[in-house]
């Protein structure tokens, strides 16, 4: 019998990329699935509640699949991700298009709820926590680059922030698991693998067996063979000497780091909850600085949080200017519901909260720029993800701080290391040319 057609559309972080393939994984045994949405017979978007940006453009999109349904009346449509997690049945009771709802810890719900809903007719709302996601077999987009979730949910309680609520409690996965899924990935010629947890630095927590991330890293270093480890997201509260040792001393770990400031002001870092000072951050980066000579360092960045005086905007300047990152997220901030800032006094005008985000973007523009610019001249490692897409005489990769180089080559290396001297640099890229 010929298998049904699953389509994805995949909105925010990087762990719902990784949710999406592990979804496509549960159902591979029903579905086969396509890039093309208008072939599918099961359509899921799996949403983001991050900003409230992410959820307008949830409800945009849902107005693009009308017509989809209109041409296929046997389409079921899904809901997943954090918007599902936090409106549950609310979304099926707003928009009639959407059959299925499943929260962030129901993706393996999909199938059953799939069935009662071809059983009954009516819509399908799963947001219970509870399931274990494991041996699965994971759908990835990449043959070369793999994400690996390493934790569930999140134990912080910054105070703008609604993936605690979305994601749920933190939950680490085994430490035999990772292992496994790694030697298998590495067997199967990944040479990319990307920890992936809200807050990687808190790994462990919970297990017993006194596992830590440092310790992580450590066990999975050796099993790495040939290939690179990357980690998203770290905490900067709990960035501890330990695991600044452990990228120093470890050569499947990248010189590459996502450390979120959020703010510069030591009065706006205590009204988010963040847990350490604009001291404490760059006492971690000049030590990461000095351990880690050619480290790049990336960031998040949050302007018109509620309170935030010009004294502090200009603290949060000067940390992005003194941190001198290779690149920041920059958002400004947006209420969200149920959190503790949304009761905050002071909210910051949107005029004054955009100027400040264009001032803080321009800046970090010429950082980037110069901080590029540093890199010609230089030989570097380059892991080469195929031909570039802007210039198909070109191959592309990425160097291990995550710099994107084209590189001219005159043969297809794709998935391959190969050593490439920079000649240019660009706004958001690198230029090369191959070394024999
Ligand atoms: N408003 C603006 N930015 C937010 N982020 C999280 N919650 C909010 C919010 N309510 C940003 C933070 C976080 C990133 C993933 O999204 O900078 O690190
Ligand atoms: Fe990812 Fe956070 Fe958006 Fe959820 S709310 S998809 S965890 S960025």
């Amino acid at each position: 019998m010929e298998k049904k057609k699953l389509a994805i559309i995949t909105l925010g972080c990087q762990m719902n990329k990784s949710d999406s393939e592990w979804l496509a994984g549960t159902l591979t045994e029903e579905y086969e699935y396509t890039e093309d949405k208008t072939e599918a017979d099961f359509l899921v978007v799996n949403t983001c509640a991050v900003r409230d940006k992410a959820e307008h453009k949830f409800f945009s999109l849902l107005g693009t699949l009308r017509p989809l349904k209109a041409a296929n009346k046997n389409l079921v449509i899904g809901v997943a991700g954090c918007m599902a997690q936090e409106h549950g049945e609310m979304i099926v009771q707003r928009e009639p298009l959407v059959d299925i709802v499943f929260g962030t810890r129901a993706l393996d719900k999909a199938h059953i709820l799939l069935r009662k809903f071809e059983e009954t007719g009516r819509p399908q709302v799963d947001t219970s926590y509870g399931s274990e996601y494991e041996d699965f077999p994971v759908r990835r987009e990449s043959a070369l680059s793999a994400w690996v979730p390493i934790m569930r949910g999140c134990g912080n309680h910054c105070s703008y922030c609604i993936v605690p609520s979305t994601r749920g409690p933190e939950q680490s996965r085994p430490i035999s698991n990772l292992l496994n899924e790694v030697s298998a990935l590495i067997a199967q010629g990944y040479r990319e693998i990307t920890l992936l947890g809200q807050n990687v630095n808190s790994y462990g927590v919970g297990l017993g067996g006194g596992v830590d991330f440092p310790g992580l890293l450590r066990q999975m270093n050796p099993i790495a063979v040939d290939a690179r480890i990357r980690f998203v997201t770290s905490h900067p509260k709990d960035l501890s000497d330990s695991l600044i040792g452990a990228m120093t001393e470890l050569e499947s770990v990248c010189p590459y780091l996502h450390l979120p400031i959020q703010s510069g002001s030591d009065k706006i870092l205590e009204l988010m909850k963040r847990g350490y000072t604009a001291d404490r951050y760059f006492d971690r980066v000049d030590k990461l600085r000095e351990r880690i000579p050619d480290l790049s360092l990336t960031s998040d960045v949050i302007v018109g949080f509620p309170g935030e005086s010009d004294e502090d905007f200009e603290a949060t300047f000067r940390a992005v200017e003194r941190a001198n990152y290779d690149n920041i997220f920059l958002f400004k901030y947006s209420p969200r519901p149920n959190t503790p800032a949304e009761n905050l006094p002071g909210r910051i005008p949107a005029k004054l909260a955009q100027e400040r985000f264009d001032r803080v973007m321009t800046l970090q523009k010429e950082i980037t720029a110069k901080r590029l610019a540093g890199w010609i001249g230089r030989d570097v490692e380059v892991l080469v993800d195929g031909p570039s897409k802007r210039d198909t005489e070109k191959m592309c990769g990425r160097t291990p701080q995550n710099i994107v180089v084209n590189f001219t080559s005159g043969e297809d290396f794709t998935g391959r290391l190969v050593r490439v001297k920079i000649t240019k640099s660009g706004q958001f890229s690198l230029h090369g040319d191959i070394l024999r």
